[in-house]
């Protein structure tokens, strides 16, 4: 009897609290929401995490339909902004940019990126410029751009010599022949070294991985006293991608020291060694700072470009016109006689166009990295507390359509009359294309990716004719499906591409 009632009474109890904490989280809520942006109502705990869903990028461009361009969200108890219009974006990357350019914390970003001391992830201030600068001064400038370029051409080169060499029996893989191109580039320019086949998948997979560590919704995060119960069995994972990272730029920094002349620093690997021991420097650089800046160049340069030659490819093998249009302007600008040189590209402005089409339906990420307010500051009349996350949801705005016309479908001729139009694919007018971000966080990386893209289609189109198996037609509507994945960050395709392929050019024929 007495045990009945202790049960009854700690149920009664119980059942007391519950019904408090959600009319006290009910009545926090409804309060702060005349001061907040709209959104969503949030569950006491895990707020809105319940809504993000396999696909959150969707998710969210839903929800913004109803709540509209500015939405407010709780990710646990952490406010966060949905941005899903090119004028909110003006608002947060344009108006107060500098506010909001310091970025958010995580699990993820403090294992991987030696406690935030990279260029992605690092606070904005003195330390996060100076990083940016020795970046973009050593490997990422027009300059440096250009002495690389043989680089670029010799591994572009390379994965033709590949797609000649397979099996011809057999449709091409293309997601699996272009996956490591990037990561060959960025490896040989950044560390100045020629990685094996294996060597390049292995880094290409770590890579993925941190992106999806990164960009996962971390019930940790946002729940802290979840975090030893590591409900995801994301704590695991950040420790073998950290080891695993760890090891190869503790590698590549030993044979730069064993190899190094001061005097004459080589690569970016050189000049961060060299700044580190310089005792005047402004910032005295330890071995984790020089690896994070250097694994950030590793992530920026290996799993961007790639899907983008993926899914360009895909929407060129789904519209024959486009296909027939690129290999035209191919005929006229390069010719029958030999391959794509890249000096060829700023005169193929249709492949231009095509990229850019590309990036506007399926940006390398969902959502930008997440800024964070550094103060507080009011925004179109909202009070926006510090440290507040904001979500920039790149594929909504690409797919927006105020701002596009005919938005889900691919014409890249609309960026060849982009002269005329409001719309400047350099993100800078109206942030309706904001593929490589805007403001003082804006990718310093976009030339580079630009070319790598734009070179690598313009080398497939040219060598080869294309088909797709009929066998990966959808069969209802007899086309190639373009489903995605969401993947932390990226947005890959769901299913790999596959194409058969047949020699267009006789210098290739020859290479057999
Ligand atoms: C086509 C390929 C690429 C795309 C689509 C792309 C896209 C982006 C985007 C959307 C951002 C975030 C901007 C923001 O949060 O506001 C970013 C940041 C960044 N990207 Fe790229 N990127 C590409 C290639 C590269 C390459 C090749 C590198 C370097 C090797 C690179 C290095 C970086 C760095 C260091 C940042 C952080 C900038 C900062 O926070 O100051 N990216 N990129």
């Amino acid at each position: 009897m007495a045990i009945e009632f202790v049960e009854f009474y700690i149920k009664l109890v119980t059942a007391i609290l519950f019904v408090v904490l959600v009319a006290a989280w009910s009545i926090f809520s409804r309060e702060r929401k005349g001061r907040l942006p709209p959104g969503p109502f949030p569950l006491p705990i895990i707020g809105n995490l319940h809504m993000l869903g396999k696909l959150p990028h969707r998710a969210l461009a839903a929800l913004s339909m109803k709540y509209g361009p500015l939405m407010s969200i709780r990710l646990g108890s952490t406010l966060t902004l949905v941005v899903s219009s090119p004028e909110m974006a003006t608002e947060f990357l344009k108006t107060r940019d500098q506010i909001f350019a310091s970025r958010a914390p995580s699990a993820a970003t403090k294992h991987l990126t030696y406690n935030m001391s990279d260029v992605i992830f690092s606070p904005y201030g003195p330390y996060w410029r100076q990083m940016r600068r020795l970046c973009v001064s050593q490997l990422l400038n027009p300059k440096r751009l250009d002495y690389f370029r043989f680089i670029r051409e010799e591994e572009v080169s390379a994965m033709i010599q590949v797609i000649v060499n397979s099996d011809d029996s057999r449709p091409l893989n293309i997601s699996q022949t272009v996956s490591s191109l990037a990561t060959a580039i960025i490896c040989r320019m950044a560390f100045s070294r020629k990685y094996s086949d294996q060597d390049l998948r292995d880094f290409s997979s770590m890579v993925k991985e941190s992106f999806l560590l990164f960009g996962t919704f971390n019930i940790a995060d946002y729940i802290p006293y979840l975090h030893w119960m590591d409900l995801q069995g994301l704590n695991r994972r950040l420790r073998n991608n950290h080891k695993a990272q760890d090891y190869f730029l503790e590698k590549v920094i030993d044979e730069h020291v064993a190899h190094n002349d001061p005097n004459v620093p080589k690569d970016l690997v050189d000049v961060l060694l060299a700044e580190a021991a310089d005792k005047d420097a402004e910032f005295q650089l330890s071995r984790d700072n020089i690896k994070a800046v250097l694994f950030d160049m590793l992530l920026g340069g290996s799993d961007t470009a790639p899907p983008i030659i993926e899914w360009a490819m895909s929407e060129v093998l789904k519209n024959p016109l486009v296909l027939t249009k690129l290999q035209h302007e191919l005929e006229h600008v390069v010719g029958f006689g030999r391959i794509v040189c890249e000096t060829d590209l700023p005169r193929l402005v249709y492949l231009q166009a095509v990229v850019k089409e590309t990036l506007r339906l399926y940006p390398q990420g969902a959502f930008l990295f997440r800024h964070l307010s550094s103060e507080p500051c009011n925004v179109l009349g909202y009070e926006i507390p510090q440290n507040t996350r904001v979500l920039v949801n790149v594929w909504a705005i690409g797919r927006n359509p105020e701002s596009w016309e005919d938005a889900g479908s691919f014409k890249p001729e609309r960026f060849m009359e982009e002269v005329d139009s409001e719309v400047d694919a350099n993100g800078d007018q109206n942030l309706g294309w904001l593929s490589f971000g805007a403001g003082r966080r804006r990718c310093p990386g976009q030339q580079l990716g630009t070319l790598m893209a734009e070179f690598a289609v313009a080398q497939l189109l040219h060598c080869f004719n294309w088909r797709v198996p009929l066998a990966d037609m959808n069969e209802q509507n007899q086309e190639l499906d373009m489903i995605e994945r969401f993947n932390g960050i990226t947005l890959p395709r769901a299913h790999q591409l596959f194409a058969i392929t047949t020699p267009r050019l006789e210098c290739i024929a020859h290479l057999k």
